[in-house]
């Protein structure tokens, strides 16, 4: 079907986050083009459930940069490509620092160029640190407190540069735990090497691994585990639609969080596992780990108020449901 909407380029669209956000924009009718270098992505994801252009390349090229601009109009870019391994940063933060800043700059003068002025990015609670208050506001103090954190603050500070300096408009999404899979089951979280809860307690479901690991049982939380607060990534991928929509129809450069307003103890995640894959799921009891902060829940009001975003699963089990319905398919039975 033919349609009238603007093509968006999407970086990293070959991701976890950024193929779920395809997938909202195709359903929304607009025309994508990814670009992604394929370091994480999933090509099969893309040929075989998006079925959209898929340009291989690195978002560090300035050559391919300009060909691509040049080559056809863009009237908005999402941003989903950087690393995002939290540890890996504090061991080779230039990677980090190369990848995520150096690469989103030159994305931003290649864009700057073509006179494309119009940016989503995919920022993080990370850029908060350890938080003074819980839910999180958007104007609360950024404190990272690893590189990875402080690369997506970096990018914060140079988009609002360059909407000084050049009229660029972005919307900057700063989120929390993003979870769970396309409830259809097209897609899903799938990193190698894989850190986050949810998909890890579901290996452990489907015999992978043998236990999960809770680091912490001291924390001053109800059950002494760690909070945080799980958005499901269809809503996520809902969020960046409004937020592109809202800059197409002139919006100025606004940040926001998206959370649920409300979070998870890891106990709490893992029982809902336990019930919703029906297996029993072996847990261990770890020392807590340095720079895990107690609890990490983001207010989700000014998307909601500013954007109209009303998040479609805010509940755990139904955001477990659909990873398992995905993991099962994706990484097979017992
Ligand atoms: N997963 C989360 O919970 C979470 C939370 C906060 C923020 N984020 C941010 O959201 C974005 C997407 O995260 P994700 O979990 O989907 O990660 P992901 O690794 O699944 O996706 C990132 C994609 O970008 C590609 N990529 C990386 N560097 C690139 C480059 N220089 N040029 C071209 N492609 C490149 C990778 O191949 C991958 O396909 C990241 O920017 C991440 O920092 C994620």
């Amino acid at each position: 079907m033919q349609s009238d909407k603007p093509a968006i380029l999407v970086t990293g669209g070959a991701g976890y986050i950024g193929s779920h956000a395809v997938l909202a924009l195709q359903r929304a009718g607009y025309h994508v083009v990814i670009l992604d270098n394929l370091v994480y992505g999933h090509q099969d994801l893309v040929d075989q459930v998006l079925n959209v252009e898929l340009v291989v390349g690195d978002t560090n090229d300035r050559a391919l940069l300009d060909r691509l601009f040049s080559s056809r109009k863009f009237a908005a870019v999402m941003h989903f490509a950087a690393y995002a391994y939290v540890g890996e940063s504090v061991t080779k933060p230039d990677k980090y620092y190369r990848n995520n800043v150096v690469g989103t700059l030159t994305l931003l003068e290649a864009m700057t160029a073509a006179a494309i002025d119009k940016f989503v990015f995919s920022s993080t609670c990370a850029t908060y640190g350890v938080p003074n208050t819980v839910p999180i506001p958007e104007d609360h103090p950024q404190n990272p407190i690893n590189p990875y954190g402080a690369t997506k603050l970096m990018v914060e500070r140079i988009l609002a540069d360059f909407d000084q300096a050049y009229g660029l408009k972005s919307v900057c999404f700063r989120y929390f735990n993003a979870a769970g899979a396309d409830p259809k089951g097209q897609l899903g979280e799938d990193h190698a090497p894989e850190t986050h809860l949810i998909p890890l307690v579901l290996m452990t479901a489907l015999g992978k691994q043998d236990s999960i690991s809770i680091f912490g049982t001291d924390y001053p939380t109800p059950d002494g585990t760690c909070i945080r607060d799980y958005i499901h990534v269809t809503d996520l991928a809902q969020a960046h639609v409004l937020g592109l929509e809202y800059l197409l129809k002139g919006g100025h450069s606004e940040t926001f969080n998206l959370g649920n307003g409300s979070g998870f103890s890891v106990r709490e995640v893992i029982e809902s596992a336990r019930q919703v894959t029906g297996t029993p799921i072996a847990a261990i009891e770890h020392d807590r780990r340095p720079g895990d902060p107690p609890a990490l829940v983001g207010s989700g009001e000014k998307a909601r108020t500013i954007l109209g975003w009303k998040p479609e699963y805010p509940d755990i089990s139904q955001i477990l449901t659909h990873a398992w319905q995905w993991h099962q398919k994706r990484h097979g039975a017992k």
